[in-house]
């Protein structure tokens, strides 16, 4: 199993391009299930949860071709993908994969919209929460679609078609949202989707959507209005930039000091933690394709609260990197985390390089130490491990994160575009 060590203090300076948002790419590949024609992506990350869900939609029948591979110093513009699914040989979601990702849930809508069925393994927990499946299963029960829950798989049946309808989600859910927007594109009639979310990663599936000829308004605000087509056809679409990788390589300037300059990317994605970073005694500059981030290393970090919300909202998904430039300010900050109910799985591996952290239920009391030490370090998650990355950044001496297989699952080339930017990381394979 491969491990990352980095040796810590180093100041960052450098470039770093920002690739196409894993949480994007995996809505947007899904929806090719709606259509007989080809839906194309580029700007595709190279990340492992796109491969798994690829061998989802390829065990569904669809034909994947991916063209252009990322280059070393990142400068290839991604990669691209065309997914045609001209005829769904299968409505099954095994387990074997769902259970890995489970982003793979989301092919329940439009299988059952398309297909009149589907059976799709119910993804189970993970290390960050129990991540049930009712607001889905709701929703498209008031769309007329029979479930039952049999040998751990939502076997549902539509044989006359889903039926637009109005829905009010009980609380906000991105992927409950992705679900059922898929799902009503091609349902019969308009569907309302109340309390949707409004993550910029749901508008880039509607732009796409809308591409395929859906008619969706409300795009970006908590009501979305779909009108149901009887089909919809192929298009071509780049996947938006990752707002999380944005985020991450913003807060490692902030950490290690320096200055990171984040191009193909868009401030206005993390305006919430460029706050946070601002309070904290980051510079944050503004460009056409990104942003710069920057701190003195002399300047000291400040510590402020930080409360997890969904967007506009301070992510979740920000809120373990937060974390780790908290452990090092000059003050105490508090940490809420509003969505998940176990998302602090990183705060017993942060205490293990020298942090002062306090669990109190949802809250973390975070006291800001002078130094961290580096040392041996295990990943529970995506976020967590690359938590580890940006605290062993800081850290003096060496850490060395084990399970980087987590990290891979979201972050490209995550220790070359840290080295490239002075910072003495790199992968070690087999321990
Ligand atoms: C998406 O997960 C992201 N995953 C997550 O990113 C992200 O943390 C999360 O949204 C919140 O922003 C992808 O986009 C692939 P939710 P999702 O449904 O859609 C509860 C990462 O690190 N809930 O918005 O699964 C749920 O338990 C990952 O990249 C129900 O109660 O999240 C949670 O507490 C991790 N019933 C809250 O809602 C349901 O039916 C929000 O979950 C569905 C969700």
């Amino acid at each position: 199993m491969d491990s990352i060590r980095i040796k810590g203090g180093k100041p960052l300076n450098g470039t770093i391009k920002i690739s196409g948002a894993k949480n994007a790419a995996l809505p947007l590949m899904v929806a090719c299930l709606l259509t007989e024609e080809t839906v194309t992506l580029s700007n595709l990350p190279h990340v492992a949860d796109i491969s798994t869900l690829i061998n989802l939609l390829c065990q569904h029948g669809t034909n994947a071709h991916l063209n252009g591979e990322s280059s070393k110093n990142g400068s290839s513009n991604g990669r691209a993908i065309s997914l045609t699914a001209s005829e769904i040989t299968s409505t099954e979601a095994p387990y074997e994969i769902v259970r890995k990702m489970r982003a793979g849930a989301l092919v329940l809508g439009p299988l059952l919209a398309r297909m009149g069925e589907a059976k799709v393994s119910l993804p189970g927990g993970c290390a960050i929460g129990t991540r049930p499946m009712n607001l889905h299963l709701d929703a498209l029960e008031a769309m007329g679609a029979k479930i039952e829950i049999d040998a751990g798989y939502m076997i549902a049946h539509a044989p006359n078609g889903l039926k637009g309808t109005d829905i009010r989600f009980d609380s906000v859910s991105v992927g409950a949202t992705q679900n059922i927007l898929m799902a009503a594109c091609l349902a019969n009639g308009v569907s309302v989707l109340d309390n949707a979310a409004r993550e910029p990663e749901i508008t880039d599936l509607v732009h796409l959507l809308q591409k395929m000829g859906a008619r969706i308004e409300g795009e970006g605000t908590e009501r979305l209005v779909v009108t149901g087509q009887k089909t919809l056809h192929g298009a071509n679409h780049a996947v938006m930039p990752d707002r999380i990788e944005t985020g991450t390589y913003a807060i490692a300037a902030a950490i290690a000091g320096g200055r990171i300059e984040l191009t193909n990317t868009n401030a206005d994605l993390i305006n919430s933690v460029i706050e946070i970073l601002e309070q904290s005694g980051t510079t944050i500059e503004r460009t056409e394709d990104g942003l710069i981030a920057s701190r003195d290393p002399n300047t000291p970090i400040e510590g402020v609260d930080v409360l997890t919300h969904p967007y506009p909202g301070y992510p979740t998904d920000m809120q373990a990197q937060i974390m780790a430039l908290m452990c090092v300010s000059q003050g105490s900050a508090m940490i809420t985390e509003n969505i998940f109910e176990n998302r602090f799985m990183h705060v017993p591996e942060l205490l293990r390089l020298g942090a002062n952290i306090n669990v109190h239920g949802r809250s973390a009391l975070v006291r800001g130490q002078a130094e961290l030490i580096g040392a041996p370090v295990m990943a529970t998650d995506l976020r967590a491990s690359v938590s580890l990355v940006l605290a062993g950044l800081a850290a003096k001496g060496e850490t060395v994160i084990n399970r980087v297989y987590h990290l891979d699952r979201g972050y490209e080339r995550l220790e070359e575009k840290l080295a490239a930017c002075g910072a003495d990381i790199i992968r070690t394979s087999g321990e």
